[in-house]
């Protein structure tokens, strides 16, 4: 069974959800759902009529409609039908037709359904109205993002200046207002923050700040973890534990000079596994742990990690990261998470530390989620599975393992 983490994020129109919401997605490496191209698709699909149509007609013509989700962060990409949606859904008046299809019941268990089921296949970063509240009332990490509806209303107007489209800041404000009465008050599903969503007014803030925002929320244990890495505790006092006593007895080392070596592509990969009981793995699954959610945390420390590498490992050279990720997948039989980590780069170097310290960070945090209620379990079987790149060419392990993540 794959485990999925889902962020929500939620808020009027205009408040700058989209970007935010595909930035997160992209520094996670997951999927971004935009839930209001789900409901503007319908809205011109069907027309204005739509929520005239008599109940069960309605329904059929809702079933009619095939969601999916292909790629992750800024490429994500949602299909109606197997086609792209595109741009012709992204007008004032589909969105105030969206607004208004969206007060119906039946379009919304409709669309509701259909959110489920990608949140059940794929990782999300979902954004709409009542993604925390309704859709994913259990999602770990709920982000709900307001700011007065002037502010609003001039970032949608300078957006559409930058298209080149004719635009009234009065009249958008106006429709921005009417928009968010329509959402609030609904009676179905209305606009409103999760009670345990972090509310943030990004009225005098820019995208990099509220992104500092959302990425710290949900980075915050991680960061704590990395600290307990990098200041190993010392067993008495002045002298540190054994990490650092292969230097040698008379301190000689050195690093090795990788200036005349080519720049060629790397990739490294490795897995490991925390083995733990069936007990912690159950409630680990169903996100019950007192720290909150393992797997999200341990995959934003693994990553965060294996850009900090040169900082841990004394000889170790800073290379500049193309991408890093880390993914699991929780065995039932015996228990336990299967960690897989991955890095690459274009460099003179490789990149194997950089995954194992990605992997073993990972490990760590997991261990650090669950030790509350499970104190003997193991991290094992950290090692290199695959290599590409550099003089000694690719090395593939014969026993890579049995993870597949
Ligand atoms: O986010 P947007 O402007 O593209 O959404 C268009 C409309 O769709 C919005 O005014 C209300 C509706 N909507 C909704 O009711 N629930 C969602 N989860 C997403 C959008």
């Amino acid at each position: 069974m794959k485990y999925l983490p889902i962020i929500t994020l939620d808020g009027p129109a205009g408040v700058g959800k989209s970007t935010l919401a595909k930035q997160v997605a992209s520094i996670l490496h997951i999927a971004y759902l935009d839930t209001g191209a789900m409901f503007r698709t319908l809205a011109l699909r069907l027309g204005p009529d739509a929520a005239k149509l008599p109940d069960e007609e309605l329904r059929e013509r809702c079933r009619g409609f095939r969601f999916r989700l292909e790629g992750a962060g800024e490429k994500s990409v949602l299909l109606c039908n197997g086609e792209p949606v595109g741009d012709e859904i992204r007008t004032e008046e589909v969105g105030r037709l969206a607004s208004r299809l969206a007060t119906s019941p039946i379009v919304r268990d409709a669309l509701k359904s259909a959110q489920r089921a990608l949140g059940e296949s794929t990782s999300l970063v979902a954004e709409g109205r009542d993604m925390g509240t309704v859709v994913f009332p259990a999602a770990r990490f709920k982000f709900f993002l307001d700011a007065r509806p002037e502010v609003r209303g001039l970032r949608r107007f300078r957006e559409l200046e930058a298209r080149g489209e004719k635009a009234d800041l009065a009249q958008i404000t106006e429709m921005i207002r009417q928009r968010d009465d329509m959402d609030r008050n609904r009676a179905v599903a209305p606009l409103k923050p999760a009670p345990d969503a972090l509310i943030v007014d990004t009225s005098d803030l820019d995208v990099e700040g509220v992104l500092r925002v959302l990425v710290d929320a949900v980075a915050q244990p991680a960061e704590r973890i990395l600290e307990e890495v990098r200041c190993p505790q010392t067993s008495k006092a002045g002298e540190r534990d054994a990490a650092f006593s292969h230097m040698g007895a008379d301190g000689a080392i050195g690093m090795v000079d990788v200036g005349e070596k080519n720049v060629t592509r790397r990739v490294a990969i490795v897995r490991g596994a925390v083995e733990m009981n069936a007990h912690t793995l159950d409630l680990l699954k169903r996100h019950a742990l007192p720290k909150g959610d393992v797997l999200v945390t341990a995959q934003v420390a693994g990553i965060m990690a294996a850009k900090r590498t040169a900082e841990l490992i004394p000889l170790c050279h800073p290379v500049p990261l193309t991408y890093a990720d880390v993914r699991f997948e929780v065995r039932d039989e015996p228990p336990a998470v299967l960690i897989e980590a991955e890095t690459r780069t274009n460099d003179r170097t490789g990149v194997e530390m950089e995954a194992i310290i990605a992997a073993q960070t990972a490990a760590a945090t997991i261990y650090d989620m669950c030790k509350a209620v499970q104190k003997d379990m193991i991290i094992r079987d950290v090692r290199l599975v695959y290599k590409s790149g550099g003089r000694t060419g690719t090395f593939r392990r014969e026993d890579a393992g049995e993870t597949s993540c």
